[in-house]
This record gives structure tokens, C-alpha cells and sequence, in this order.
């Protein structure tokens, strides 16, 4: 008998797993959520890692969006990737850094793209926003050309909007991604405040400018995400920020270094920890987690 599937008490069918598959990270960039987490956690084997996405696949996840810390600490990910099930979409968030080495390995081992943080073009500026040597900057422009040449597309930059700091590379960041032909994509981020840094932008002044240059814009319904075109450049919009609708359509389940299943990014005292558990027990654990799902951001 098929499985039930995965819905929640507010009816919101999880179709999108996103793995935490290590809390290291070979930066430190200030604003940086961690996934709700400490980085300090300690890591899945990759045998659980495994587990834990054939069961998702089999309730009915049809995406999957490993993250980190930086998932290319992992020297294991392309195994991983190899033993997995297929899913309509195996995506990766990375800094790019030690991207440019794997690309053509992480590509045949089944990844199907990736979405790269690049929050400037100015390689100062990233030093001081990740905390690093500048020199970084062109090892993560290089590991995005290694991806979109391995075919790791469409490429996603994410561009966290700092007040202050990057809000005036929009147009560069624009002209940027045109050079790839659609290859790769802008999405700018509201970011969220996690106690760390000050200073709001203004997205809907933001999104009233590429609004009114847009040769197109297409609203997605999971997160009321908004798609610009302007000039060729493709220009996405991510606001979490008080957005009941971001919660109304949440598909996401996330999974922490740790093996915990955490129902919501925002809440951080509903984990399911999974670590003992074989692949049969993970199934009961999967209905637990997504039982315990609620909207953070009520309408
Ligand atoms: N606000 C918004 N996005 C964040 N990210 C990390 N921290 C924050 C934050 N405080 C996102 C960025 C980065 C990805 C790894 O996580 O988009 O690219």
C-alpha cells in the first residue's frame, strides 16, 4: 500500500526536503541564519543522510536542497548524491568557494543545479561582509563559471540585500548575470534579522523600481515569490520577512546537520531527532515532524 502523504494540520502538503548535511562552513559571513542552527552540531553519516531522503521520497518529496554550513566541506556529497533515489529537482546552496573543482564531478553524481551566495561583485566588500581574505571573491566567480560550463544551471546567485553595504549593486549584479544568457539567475533576499546586524532595506522600494522596468513579471505562488525580466536579466524576490503567505504555501521540511527534522527555520524548539532511528522508524518520525508544523507567520 502507497504511503500516506506528508500534510500538515494547516493542510500544507511537504513536497520539498532541505538537508543540512554539515554545520562547517569555510566562512563566516556576519548575517548568516545557520539554518536556525549553532554550526557547532555534529554530522550524519552519510548511510543516514541516505536514509533519510529515500524516505522522504517515498512520501511524496519530489524536491530536495541540500545545505550547510557549506556542503562542500563534505567530501562525501558526491557518494551521497550517487545513492539517492531520483526527484523531480536535487539542488545544492553554496558559497561557491570550492566550487569550481567539483562542478563536473557534483553534476554527474545527479545534482541538477545550484544556487551560489554572492552578495557583490567588489571582492573588499565580500571580505568584509563573509569574513575573509578578498582573494575568496574570485575563487566563488570562478566556481560559478565551473557550474554553469557543467551544466549545474539555471545558476542562482543569492544576493543578500544589506543596507548600506550592497544595495547599490543591483544594476551590476544585473549586468552580471546577463552575461550568461540565461544561464544564470539574480535572487535578491530580504534578509532576515537574526540579532547579528542592523538596518532594514527598503524591498518595496526595491520591487517598485524592477516592477516598473520589468518587461515581465510572474508571481510564483510558493512564497508569493515575484520573477522580474528586465533587459534579460531575470530577477527573483525572496521576502520572508511578516509574509503569511511565505507560510501558507510552505512545502519545506528541513533536516539539520544532526539528523533532526525541524518543522519550521523560525522555530527552534520542535526538532525531531532521528539520529537512532533505522529507515523504518523514519517514516513514524516524518508524520511526527510534519505534525508539529505550524505557520510562523499566521494570516
Ligand atoms: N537572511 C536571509 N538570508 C540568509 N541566508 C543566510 N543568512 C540569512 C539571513 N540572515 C541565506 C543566503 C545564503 C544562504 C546560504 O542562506 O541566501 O545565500
Amino acid at each position: 500500500m502507497e504511503p500516506a502523504a506528508l500534510i500538515d494540520s494547516f493542510g500544507r502538503k511537504i513536497t520539498s526536503l532541505r538537508i543540512s548535511i554539515t554545520g562547517q562552513c569555510n566562512l563566516n559571513c556576519f548575517y548568516c541564519h545557520n539554518e536556525g542552527q549553532s554550526g557547532h552540531e555534529s554530522q550524519m553519516s552519510s548511510g543516514h543522510l541516505v536514509n533519510i531522503i529515500k524516505t522522504a521520497s517515498k512520501l511524496g518529496v519530489t524536491k530536495v536542497k541540500f545545505s550547510g554550513g557549506e556542503p562542500l566541506m563534505r567530501q562525501d556529497f558526491e557518494d551521497v548524491l550517487v545513492a539517492i533515489p531520483k526527484f523531480r529537482d536535487v539542488s545544492a546552496t553554496t558559497n561557491g568557494v570550492m566550487l569550481a573543482k567539483r562542478a563536473v564531478s557534483l553534476k554527474s553524481a545527479g545534482l541538477d543545479r545550484v544556487n551560489v551566495s554572492l552578495d557583490t561583485l567588489q571582492p573588499q566588500t565580500y571580505a568584509s561582509i563573509c569574513r575573509c581574505n578578498k582573494d575568496i571573491h574570485s575563487m566563488v566567480l570562478d566556481g560559478i563559471h565551473s557550474a554553469v560550463n557543467a551544466g549545474l544551471t539555471p545558476v542562482k546567485l543569492n544576493m543578500v540585500m544589506l543596507k548600506g553595504i550592497n544595495e547599490n549593486e543591483l544594476e551590476d549584479m544585473m549586468s552580471f548575470v546577463r552575461l550568461f544568457n540565461g544561464d544564470v539567475i539574480l535572487q535578491i533576499i530580504e534578509p532576515m534579522d537574526f540579532g547579528n546586524y542592523g538596518g532594514k532595506v527598503n524591498m518595496d522600494a526595491i520591487e517598485k523600481d524592477l516592477g516598473s522596468r520589468a518587461s515581465e513579471m510572474i508571481e510564483r505562488k510558493m512564497h508569493r515569490r515575484r520573477k522580474y525580466l528586465i533587459d534579460g536579466a531575470e530577477v527573483e524576490v525572496v521576502r520572508p520577512i511578516d509574509n503569511s503567505r511565505f507560510c501558507a504555501n510552505c512545502s519545506r521540511l528541513r533536516v539539520t546537520a544532526d539528523g533532526k527534522l525541524k518543522p519550521c527555520l523560525l522555530v527552534n524548539d520542535n526538532l525531531v531527532d532521528t539520529v537512532s532511528a533505522g529507515i523504518h522508524e523514519l517514516e513514524t518520525l516524518f508524520y511526527k515532524a510534519v505534525n508539529l508544523r505550524e505557520p510562523f507567520y499566521k494570516g
